[in-house]
């Protein structure tokens, strides 16, 4: 992206991120929820937020089918415009990062290059990949919006698994597969990951 801010300076406030931690009593960190569409990200995300808050973890959700209506709602799915869906919402997070908030981000990013370049943004440990992984055809026959049913009869294009593709991650922070686990048993493993990982305590 071009940056046309010139002349800004970048300002320090006085409470700092450890500060922040201090107060809230856990780490804050990013929890990059990656996968198809119907693969159950904003499900698995929404429960992870509920066990979170139950601890008393200062949380909040970002979803992909909610910011599409207002920040991205400017975005359709072409290749260039899901780089700039992702590079906004990787923005937003280090934002909430800042703030001392374990945030869930609930996006199809189907592209590698986009989801490291989020990863590098934040510090080491702040970013965790968290793979959904859902067969296509799991998906597909679950299809809760009906859109694999127009994506197939060529009525919506570009859409991710048949159409335009979905870069799977290779060694995601977190790897939750679905098939044959409750929603409350996906959370589990990512609740587990955030204890080993001393995020939560
Ligand atoms: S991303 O690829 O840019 O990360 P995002 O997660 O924001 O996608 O939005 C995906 C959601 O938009 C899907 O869950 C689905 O409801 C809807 N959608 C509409 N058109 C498409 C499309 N062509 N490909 C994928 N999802 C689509």
């Amino acid at each position: 992206m071009n940056n046309k801010s010139e002349n800004v300076v970048w300002h320090h406030h006085s409470v700092s991120r450890d500060l922040r931690s201090t107060q809230k009593g856990h780490k804050p960190c990013v929890l990059w929820f990656t996968g198809l569409s119907g693969s159950g990200k904003s499900t698995v995300a929404n429960e992870v937020d509920y066990l979170l808050h139950q601890r008393g973890v200062h949380t909040y959700v970002l979803d992909g089918d909610n910011v599409r209506h207002g920040l991205n709602g400017d975005l359709g799915f072409s290749d260039k415009d899901r780089v700039e869906n992702i590079r906004r919402i990787g923005e937003v997070a280090k934002l909430f990062v800042d703030a001392g908030i374990v945030v869930s981000t609930a996006f199809i990013s189907p592209f590698k290059v986009d989801r490291s370049m989020v990863r590098k943004q934040l510090t080491e440990g702040e970013f965790f990949e968290v793979f959904i992984d859902t067969p296509i055809e799991v998906c597909e026959s679950r299809d809760p919006k009906g859109l694999y049913k127009k994506a197939r009869a060529g009525e919506i294009k570009n859409f991710t698994g048949i159409s335009s593709a979905y870069e799977a991650p290779e060694q995601a922070d977190v790897h939750v597969k679905t098939e044959g686990k409750t929603i409350e048993e996906c959370a589990a493993v990512v609740i587990q990951a955030l204890l080993k990982a001393g995020i939560i305590a």
